[in-house]
């Protein structure tokens, strides 16, 4: 009787948040082909669960259902960190993987990579040694830790390399494999429906012109939505922009939270200025695409709007992608108002910066990640055989 070839080993692959799953798309796809090394199973730890910020990517992106939905939901840092150890610990008892794989830098990030680390299974995290250098941010906390007790890192510009080198890590341990988030849109580009339908779509038809400029708008950082004078400020800064061109704002729920929690919906009643639903991913893609110019505090939108050669103005005073500004078309416009207007009519009057592409944002980073998961797995198979 012929044997039965062994069953691959498992790799826990973990998504969380909405950004996650842009991250993760390609990883699963790169992960499915015959001669990767391990079986991937998905976990879902629910950090995420609105249809609008979970499921209808999900669909968008190709990704299977979840093995193991964890539905640990909001709430404080340390209590959604702590759920989501208490519900991951007994997956990994339940799967006995080979590694555990994360991505970016949410708490869901650290929470199963540390859940993993004390349970002595090796970490690989992908979107590796990005450094906003900013300690009050949460994600920074997430990225630091879950670097230290990673196995293997991947990253995605050089700055990551080396804060990785700076902070201790071994050079044989990180891996230089471009940006995923990439993969997806390179991957999806073609698909994204036309502003006009997108408009459509949100109840917005003839807001903008055919062919008008418009700025596209993302706030959701702690940082800026959190505090009522920041958030105040902003929305201000906003509305007088809108006077000038106007301006799309697709809504986070935190963000929406706390405009409704300080009564500041007023700001929003500039006629320049339109809210919006969170908008599926092909939407997002046709209004960055299109848009003059892009302001926001998100870190996957700088990489896009780089990606796109679309101006994007950052409203934080740091970034952790600083290649989106060496290299791409961002720059840093911090939170002052007059700076943010100085900026943006700049850039409506001269167009903005253009930049580059930067090395390995091709539509391969995770083939390049597979790679080197192969090859670990090979050389842990010569280690114990
Ligand atoms: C999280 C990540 C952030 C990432 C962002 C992308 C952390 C620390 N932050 O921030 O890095 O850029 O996701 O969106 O992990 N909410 C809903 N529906 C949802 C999810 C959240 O209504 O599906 C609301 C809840 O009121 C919740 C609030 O949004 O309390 C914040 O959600 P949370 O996941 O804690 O953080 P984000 O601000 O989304």
């Amino acid at each position: 009787m012929p044997s039965q070839p062994p069953s691959k080993p498992v790799i826990v692959c973990v998504v969380a948040a909405r950004p996650n799953l842009m991250k993760m798309a390609p990883i699963l796809r790169a992960f499915a082909k015959p001669d990767f090394a391990a079986r991937p199973v998905l976990v879902h730890t629910g950090q995420h669960y609105d249809a609008d910020m979970d499921s209808d990517f999900f669909t968008a992106l190709d990704i299977a259902a979840p093995d193991f939905r964890l539905e640990v939901g909001s709430a404080s840092h340390a209590w959604q960190t702590a759920e989501v150890m208490r519900r991951f610990e007994p997956v990994l008892d339940q799967t006995q993987p080979a590694a555990v794989l994360v991505v970016g830098d949410v708490n869901s990030t650290l929470a199963c990579a540390l859940t993993a680390a004390k349970k002595n299974i090796p970490v690989f995290h992908v979107e590796a040694g990005l450094r906003s250098h900013d300690r009050a941010m949460p994600e920074e906390i997430n990225r630091v830790l879950t670097d230290q007790v990673a196995e293997l890192l991947f990253t995605s510009e050089a700055s990551g390399t080396s804060n990785l080198l700076r902070e201790g890590i071994g050079a044989g341990r990180i891996h230089f494999v471009g940006n995923v988030m990439i993969d997806t849109l390179r991957l999806r580009l073609s698909s994204a429906p036309s502003v006009a339908q997108v408009l459509r779509d949100a109840n917005l038809a003839g807001f903008i012109a055919d062919g008008a400029p418009y700025a596209l708008l993302t706030l959701h950082r702690p940082s800026n939505v959190d505090e009522p004078q920041r958030l105040r400020s902003l929305l201000g800064t906003v509305a007088r922009l809108s006077a000038d061109v106007p301006v799309l704002f697709p809504l986070h729920p935190r963000t929406r939270a706390m405009i409704h929690q300080h009564d500041l919906s007023d700001l929003l009643d500039a006629p320049g200025l339109a809210c919006m639903q969170p908008q599926p991913y092909l939407a997002m893609l046709a209004m960055m695409q299109a848009a003059r110019m892009v302001l926001t505090d998100s870190g996957g939108v700088q990489e896009e709007t780089t990606a796109l050669g679309v101006p994007c103005l950052t409203l934080r005073e740091n970034t952790e992608r600083p290649i989106t500004v060496t290299e791409g078309s961002n720059a840093i416009a911090g939170r002052d108002p007059a700076v943010i207007l100085a900026l943006s009519r700049d850039i409506l009057r001269f167009g903005g910066k253009a930049g580059r592409v930067p090395q390995y944002w091709d539509g391969h980073a995770a083939d390049r990640i597979a790679a080197a998961v192969n090859t670990w797995f090979a050389q842990r198979r010569r280690r114990r055989p």
